[in-house]
């Protein structure tokens, strides 16, 4: 199976593209909603959840993981390969490819939580491309919990969301990249504030494409993974709004298991 791993709910973002891309193949994502928001943790707390979604998720058939969280990612992605022989993809990489593509002025926004803020990521990848671009990072640890609560449409998100995103407004980037997976499910509404000559970047459709691109590339990996079968979520808690999340990325009733820690 594919491995998917995120804090809460935002990576399902991520399983519903790679749902699409690669139909024949069985999915199963790890929500880690006890824990969630990673965020404000520190990157050795992070790494150490990082560690344990990802044996959740070989202990129930995963082959191949995929870190659809911004803030594992940012922190997390050198150590998991060196611990589970595994391939892992991530989504910080396949959104700066698009980014770096998407630019025109050079001028490029990078919303995220507070850890893939710190680590600083994105500055590095987007400029080891072109030095020359300009990133400018914002972030905004309200939004994670918001969207957890499901208040999408509420009028404080707007109001919240005006006050992170002006001061990117000013700095009249082209492109603003959603640097947190729960972010794609915030997306008119950051659209319509940061104005929609920006182009706003989501991850999910690239990571999607790039995955089925390197499975078609490697087959021995490919055969290994399992075909058939209904796709398989757990989270480490459940509550309604996260039920309810599911069924509004997925556009199906999602079962939601109670993941039971060994
Ligand atoms: N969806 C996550 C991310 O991409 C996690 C956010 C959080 O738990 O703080 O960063």
């Amino acid at each position: 199976m594919i491995g998917i791993f995120d804090s809460g709910v935002g990576g399902m973002t991520v399983a519903r593209a790679v749902e699409r891309m690669l139909p024949d193949h069985r999915l199963i994502y790890f929500g880690d909603l006890a824990r969630t928001p990673y965020g404000s943790k520190s990157p050795e707390t992070i790494i150490s959840y990082a560690r344990q979604n990802t044996e959740f998720l070989l202990a129930k058939g995963a082959r191949l993981i995929v870190i659809a969280c911004n803030s594992a990612a940012s922190v997390a992605s050198d150590d998991l390969p060196t611990r589970f022989n595994v391939p892992f993809f991530e989504v910080i990489t396949p959104a700066v490819t698009k980014a770096v593509a998407s630019t025109v002025s050079g001028r490029i926004g990078v919303i995220g939580t507070r850890a893939t803020v710190a680590s600083g990521v994105y500055v590095k990848k987007i400029k080891a491309v072109n030095p020359d671009f300009q990133v400018f990072s914002q972030a905004c640890p309200l939004l994670v919990p918001l969207v957890e609560e499901g208040w999408m449409h509420k009028q404080e998100t707007k109001m919240i969301l005006r006050r992170y995103l002006e001061p990117l407004k000013q700095k009249c980037i082209d492109t603003l990249v959603l640097g947190c997976t729960h972010y794609p499910l915030l997306i008119d509404l950051i659209q319509h504030r940061i104005g929609k000559r920006i182009k706003v970047i989501d991850s999910a459709e690239v990571l999607a494409a790039d995955l089925k691109n390197y499975l078609e590339q490697n087959p021995e990996i490919d055969n290994q993974l399992e075909r058939g079968g209904d796709n398989l979520f757990f989270a480490s808690d459940i509550t309604e709004a996260a039920k309810s999340i599911a069924k509004n990325i997925f556009g199906r009733e999602i079962r939601l298991d109670r993941a039971a820690w060994e």
